[in-house]
């Protein structure tokens, strides 16, 4: 079988920690082309996962010529994330873009429709999806074992962990946001893929930026995806607090790159009338439920897999059959459209309507 040849654009962290070493391991991928405005990256990330063959180059547009490159990592900034994936498509290669789609639900919509145009998948960096534990939550809930769900809450707090401080993290037009768009849209697009997807009805939030606005009095003991830049700037929220009414379950939902809390909280609590999960993020959870008129708490044990690996094998092997999979565009726009109401609320200081 040939083997399917992709590209990598943006050789940063995650390009790192995620594409490039499953790729790299995958018998069924050949990285043909690593691509980063800085070269170093790019020859980096080639030289660690790819092969003799893999080239290190500058222009993803060099990449995106080559016809025998049918698949394309999109890992770069969240400002880039809509045009370089609707270039990709053009271009008439299959995308996996990573989360979040992009800057705001407009841009998402842009996106889908290119992929739909130019018949080629689609997927979003949505990682969770291919998580062993989130999948068995998935299934009790659809199995019933919780009964009715009627309240999703979610907790993604951190203690003074603001990333790269005046970069791109932390630029909104660089970025569309801050906790809700870069850690919040895992916890969001979590929920919706384990309760199905609800409509949502209205959506509240108030958000903050009090912590990182000041660059300089901004205190903290390490900064991931940093050095501070002091001559940038930070003008998106590092606070959120937010609800969202859905013809399913309400969500509600706090979030805090940096709080002054010195403690890390990043869960997700399912509660029916029949049994409640909660999931610690990107660990296991626990099941509290009744039976014969006592209490039960179970703590499973299962296999955990290797969630970005099957993310891209499964992005490969969907590509080429030119399937849709659960990572597909189409069902990750609801996530997008629900963090545009939460930031609108949150702007306007009122409950938006959908
Ligand atoms: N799935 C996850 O859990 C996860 C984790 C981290 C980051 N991400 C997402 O991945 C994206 C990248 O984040 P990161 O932390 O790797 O950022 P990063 O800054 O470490 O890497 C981005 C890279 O893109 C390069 N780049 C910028 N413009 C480019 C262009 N025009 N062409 C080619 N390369 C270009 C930069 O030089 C940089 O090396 C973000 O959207 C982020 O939200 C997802």
């Amino acid at each position: 079988m040939n083997k399917t040849k992709v590209a990598i654009i943006g050789c940063g962290t995650i390009a790192n920690a995620a594409h490039g070493p499953s790729y790299g391991r995958n018998p069924n991928v050949e990285i043909a082309y690593c691509v980063d405005i800085i070269l170093e990256r790019a020859v980096a990330l080639a030289t660690a996962y790819g092969d003799e063959t893999t080239k290190a180059i500058i222009d993803y547009r060099e990449a995106i010529a080559d016809p025998t490159v049918t698949c394309v990592s999109v890992c770069v900034p969240n400002y880039l994330h809509a045009p370089i994936t609707i270039d990709c498509l053009d271009a008439g290669k299959n995308v996996l873009c990573e989360k979040p789609a992009a800057m705001n639900y407009a841009e998402a919509v842009s996106m889908k429709e290119a992929a739909d145009r130019n018949n080629r998948i689609l997927n979003i960096g949505v990682v969770n999806r291919f998580s062993t534990a989130v999948n068995k939550v998935k299934d009790l809930i659809e199995g019933g074992e919780l009964g009715v769900v009627y309240h999703v809450y979610c907790s993604f707090r951190s203690y003074r962990s603001i990333p790269g401080l005046g970069g791109p993290f932390t630029t909104k037009e660089m970025a569309g946001g801050g906790v809700l768009i870069d850690w919040g849209v895992h916890f969001l697009d979590l929920i919706n893929y384990c309760i199905g997807g609800p409509a949502m009805k209205t959506a509240s939030a108030s958000a903050y930026n009090q912590l990182g606005k000041n660059l300089r009095d901004y205190v903290f003991t390490d900064m991931w995806a940093g050095p501070p830049n002091y001559a940038g700037q930070c003008d998106v929220e590092e606070f959120i607090t937010g609800m969202i009414r859905t013809d399913g379950p309400t969500i509600t939902l706090n979030g805090a790159w940096a709080q002054n809390i010195d403690e890390r909280a990043m869960f997700i609590e399912f509660l029916g009338d029949k049994a409640g999960i909660k999931l610690e993020y990107g660990s296991n959870f626990t099941l509290y439920s009744t039976k014969g008129g006592m209490l039960t708490k179970t703590v499973p044990s299962f296999n955990m897999a290797d969630m970005f690996y099957e993310e891209l094998d499964a992005f490969v092997k969907c590509a080429a059959v030119n399937g849709k999979i659960r990572s597909n565009i189409d069902s990750v726009l609801i996530t997008a459209q629900m963090m545009d109401a939460l930031y609108q609320s949150a702007e306007e200081g009122r409950e938006i309507a959908i």
